[in-house]
């Protein structure tokens, strides 16, 4: 429902009273007017120390580095717990080189779109190495992994087809499925019992299932081996995005399909090279014929610019590093569990996760944004994660292990998080 002027019109906006799903719209006949009120609840949240998003980093995301604070004004050295750098290879010196001898050679930027001069050597190869990672046909390498969830799905659903989604799928697979018109019907989050009685209603429609491997605001894994049988039973089209499982789970780091067998099912195989690989950009992996096709009917893929040549080079090296040598990965996972572990000693409540991507639960918005304050001025940055990107009171700190933290800095944030949960347990937003 849109904000009413009305209510707004000649009072204080609080912070603490509002969400950012509330300036989605205003009944207002001025079509910026909204931002006039949006700016007024920023301002507040910048006077209390909330607005800790969109703050620059002045060095590399390892596992500290350095930030301008927007609450002191300065640049200050902080834990880091937020980047995607699972296996740290966006610092690896060998990744590195070759993305420098590669700048040598093709200069920064593709500067062309793929169908035309932009497909480099370096991205041909790299939709090969992927396709035979997710033990597919074929690939296509997107410069975003936003931009391959929408082309994909916007390319091949159109009205009176629909798409069926775990509900906690991320805003890239219900923005591709809404710009191809299609209907979206969600099931219960993982449950196949949800999802049987959705494709039931839907029969002689065609249909495509959507889940994630590792579902990137929670950290728990698919259900696949349950989901899969029920998709196949009532004909639907399915496609797995990994973006935060791929070289994390499945022995060839294939991901959670992978990891249960279950690659050959998998119609569609999406991922990101944002994450472990860290990069830039996305892929889709499936057959030669459907990639054929989905390579010139993807707008967000024909009608903007190639990945970098360099970029597809280092995620190239990645993938070399990585089938030669699987110790960083083993390192991820000591990490993770020692985190989990952890994190679960110190009474934080970290849902279902069975991944890097760990949840620290919050409660409501306004103690997320106390906590969030908080822990910036204790030095540790992690995502802070507000309604509507979660439900209403599951909002939560998002932690990112890397295989490069060390244990002095895990325990660290542990401290840290224990400590801050605790004295806001009874906090009350009034005293903001
Ligand atoms: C499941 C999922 N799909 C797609 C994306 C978008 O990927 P990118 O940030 O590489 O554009 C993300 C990003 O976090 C994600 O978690």
């Amino acid at each position: 429902m849109p904000l009413r002027k009305k209510d707004l019109e000649g009072k204080t906006i609080n912070c603490a009273d509002y969400s950012l799903i509330d300036f989605q719209d205003l009944d207002s006949d001025d079509l910026f007017e909204i931002a006039d009120y949006f700016w007024e609840y920023v301002a507040d949240g910048i006077r209390k120390e909330y607005m800790v998003y969109g703050q620059p980093m002045m060095t590399g995301p390892k596992t500290e580095f350095e930030v301008f604070d927007h609450n002191t004004n300065s640049v200050r050295t902080f834990l880091n717990f937020c980047s995607y750098n699972y296996l740290g290879y966006s610092f690896h010196p060998e990744v590195m080189e070759t993305v420098k001898a590669t700048i040598d050679k093709f200069g920064t930027g593709a500067v062309s779109a793929p169908l035309l001069s932009g497909f480099s050597y370096p991205v041909k190869i790299l939709e090969e190495e992927i396709a035979r990672l997710k033990g597919k046909e074929a690939a296509i390498v997107f410069a975003t992994g936003y931009g391959t969830n929408i082309g994909i799905l916007s390319a091949l659903l159109h009205p009176g087809d629909v798409a069926v989604l775990d509900i906690l799928s991320h805003a890239s697979i219900y923005d591709g499925v809404r710009l191809g018109g299609a209907d979206i019907r969600v099931f219960a989050h993982n449950n196949p019992k949800h999802l049987e009685k959705t494709l039931k209603g839907l029969e002689g429609r065609r249909t495509i299932v959507c889940i994630e491997g590792v579902y990137s605001m929670d950290g728990d894994l698919s259900n696949l081996p349950e989901l899969v049988p029920i998709c196949k039973q009532y004909g639907a089209k399915i496609l797995v995005d990994e973006a935060h499982a791929s070289l994390i789970f499945g022995d060839k780091g294939g991901g959670v399909a992978e990891h249960f067998g279950l690659e050959d099912e998998v119609d569609i195989a999406i991922g990101t090279f944002s994450k472990s690989f860290g990069a830039i950009g996305g892929f889709a992996a499936g057959e030669q014929k459907l990639m054929t096709y989905l390579r010139m009917y993807s707008n967000s893929y024909v009608f903007s610019c190639a990945m970098a040549p360099h970029t597809a080079a280092g995620i190239l090296k990645v993938l070399e590093l990585f089938g030669k040598d699987k110790s960083e990965r083993d390192q991820l996972w000591e990490n993770t569990h020692y985190m989990h572990a952890q994190l679960k000693a110190a009474g934080l409540d970290i849902a279902d996760t069975k991944s890097q991507v760990v949840p620290v639960m919050a409660g409501s918005d306004p103690r997320l944004r106390e906590i969030s304050r908080r822990i910036q001025a204790k030095g540790l940055y992690t995502g802070v994660v507000a309604y509507p990107a979660v439900s209403k009171n599951k909002t939560r700190l998002r932690l990112s292990v890397s295989s490069k933290h060390t244990k002095e800095q895990m325990d660290r944030a542990v401290a840290i998080l224990q400590e801050v949960f605790s004295e806001t347990e009874d906090w009350d937003p009034a005293s903001a």
